[in-house]
């Protein structure tokens, strides 16, 4: 989608639909349409008769039929102003980007003036709107149809203002990119396992050489090479070359932040075998992985003034004659040793190698980590919420700061060192698993084990994958999570 701020009145501009968004307080108020002409008269006559409320989400279509430039006008409700959070305009907007796209609508105007409601600047509501129509009214077209040409979608979106700045065109090009990092990421991590393998995800690190973002690909046997043991423990059931992905952006001179993901590219269980029903779903095992990849791409075109590392290990978790075993004692990179109880609980294998990797080669300022971990936390949480833990404090402020202006709710889960009772081995240094009780947890305190004393937070996106059915910027499918907030958060660092 371009996206492009215009300085014009509404009556000069010729577009195929312009979009008015209109609070109940400001459709009672006639100065307050912010509307002239034949377009003030339509307007008003709907209103009149009642036809309009401007209650939120509620829209409808008027056709000027020669009687002002544009084709159609959508006014679209707003609700009561002070219930109009930013996040709340987003999804509102979200919602009707799918309604004009259906229509078949390529390009659209929206009348800034008329989204500046209730403390929001046309600065702010110009991010809003490129965020909602990009994210809103994302599909994709190659998993849905081959003939292109039947794909509807919006190519055009003109953000309509009386005055046009610097700051406006920087906010609209901001949410561009960043919802079009999300929109990657929701096509890399609800994109079939086929497609979606270890070997595609370097590829698309690599890719981001372009923003110059540096990404060094290791294979198996470096790999090996380089002792990352409890990684290559979980590939060796599978003929899919596995990857170790590390990405750098920016000046070394600057703070670190450390990114790592989980990025199993499909996950049957291995030995400890999942049952076929909605396996399907663990397609989608490399979210965080594809988390990483889009918010350093992201990073890298905003050009944060930060040093970045991502960090993806990469590989399917399958069942074959060499794969490992529930019972075998794995090394780690970090030195300590393993017992595997569950070939299942593969995520914490590949992520304690990842994480000391990135804590002991980039010494980070603070390192957060992304995956789907565990059925434990989509029992406690559902899809509405990311758990998250912590190891300090200042990190969980920020996360719940990001979350404010993302609007991705997060909820700070307890990391408690008596859970550990539950990962002592007779064999081993720990068990990887703690049993059913508190089970995001024990996982979570398996992964503290390898972060020496970085500053963490481990978020839990287990049940962000699935979205059932469209809603606000979240079309059905892969919600493409924590992009934005790991943006929202590296974006207000300093
Ligand atoms: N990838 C799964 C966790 C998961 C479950 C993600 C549901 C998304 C939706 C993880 O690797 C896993 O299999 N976890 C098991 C661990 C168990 C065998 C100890 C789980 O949570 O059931
Ligand atoms: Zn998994
Ligand atoms: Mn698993």
């Amino acid at each position: 989608m371009k996206i492009e701020v215009k300085q014009v009145k509404l009556t000069e501009v010729h577009l195929p639909l312009l979009l008015i968004g209109l609070a109940e307080e400001t459709k009672e108020k006639e100065t307050d349409l912010k509307l002239t002409g034949a377009m003030k008269k339509m307007a008003q006559s709907v209103i009149t008769l009642g036809d309009f409320k401007a209650t939120n989400g509620e829209h409808t279509l008027l056709y000027s039929n020669g009687k002002f430039l544009s084709e159609r006008i959508m006014l679209l409700g707003l609700g009561k102003k002070a219930e109009l959070t930013p996040d709340q305009l987003r999804v509102t907007l979200g919602d009707a980007s799918r309604i004009i796209r259906d229509i078949g609508v390529e390009e659209l105007g929206v009348s800034l003036p008329h989204l500046a409601l209730g403390g929001l600047s046309e600065v702010e509501a110009a991010e809003i709107v490129a965020e909602a129509f990009v994210m809103g009214s994302f599909s994709d077209p190659y998993q849905k149809t081959r003939d292109l040409d039947k794909f509807k979608a919006i190519k055009k979106l003109h953000l309509i203002t009386q005055k046009k700045t610097e700051a406006s065109v920087e906010a609209a090009d901001k949410g561009l990119i960043i919802s079009e990092a999300v929109n990657l990421c929701r096509r890399l991590a609800w994109g079939p396992p086929n497609q979606i393998t270890p070997t595609r995800l370097a590829e698309e690190a690599t890719k981001l050489k372009e923003f110059g973002v540096k990404t060094t690909v290791y294979d198996r046997e470096q790999a090996t090479k380089m002792g990352l043991h409890s990684f290559l423990a979980v590939a060796k059931g599978t003929s899919e070359p596995p990857k170790f992905i590390v990405m750098e952006y920016g000046n070394p001179k600057n703070e670190t932040v450390a990114l790592v993901g989980k990025g199993i590219t499909f996950d049957s269980g291995g030995i400890s075998i999942k049952p076929a029903e909605g396996m399907y779903v663990m397609k989608a095992d490399m979210t965080g992985g594809a988390v990483v990849i889009c918010s350093m791409k992201a990073i890298a075109q905003l050009k944060l003034p930060l040093h970045v590392v991502g960090v993806v290990p990469t590989t399917d978790n399958m069942p074959d004659g060499g794969a490992y075993h529930p019972g075998d004692v794995v090394d780690t990179y970090s030195g300590l040793t393993v017992e595997v109880i569950s070939t299942d609980a593969e995520g914490r294998m590949i992520l304690n190698d990842a994480l000391s990797y990135a804590a002991k080669n980039f010494k980070p300022a603070v390192m957060l980590d992304f995956a789907t971990l565990t059925g434990a936390m989509v029992v406690a949480l559902g899809e509405h919420a990311m758990g998250y833990f912590a190891n300090d404090d200042a990190v969980a402020e920020r996360i719940e700061e990001a979350s404010k202006s993302s609007g991705e709710r997060v909820w700070r889960m307890p990391l408690w060192e008596v859970y550990d009772d539950q990962l002592k081995s007779d064999v081993a240094d720990w068990r990887h698993l703690g049993g059913r009780p508190g089970g995001a947890i024990t996982a979570a305190r398996f992964l503290s084990k390898f972060v020496m004393d970085t500053p963490w937070a481990h978020f839990d996106i287990a049940g962000q994958d699935e979205q059932a059915s469209d809603k606000g910027y979240n079309p059905k499918g892969s919600k493409g999570p924590a992009v934005r907030l790991i943006l929202d958060m590296l974006r207000h660092w300093n």
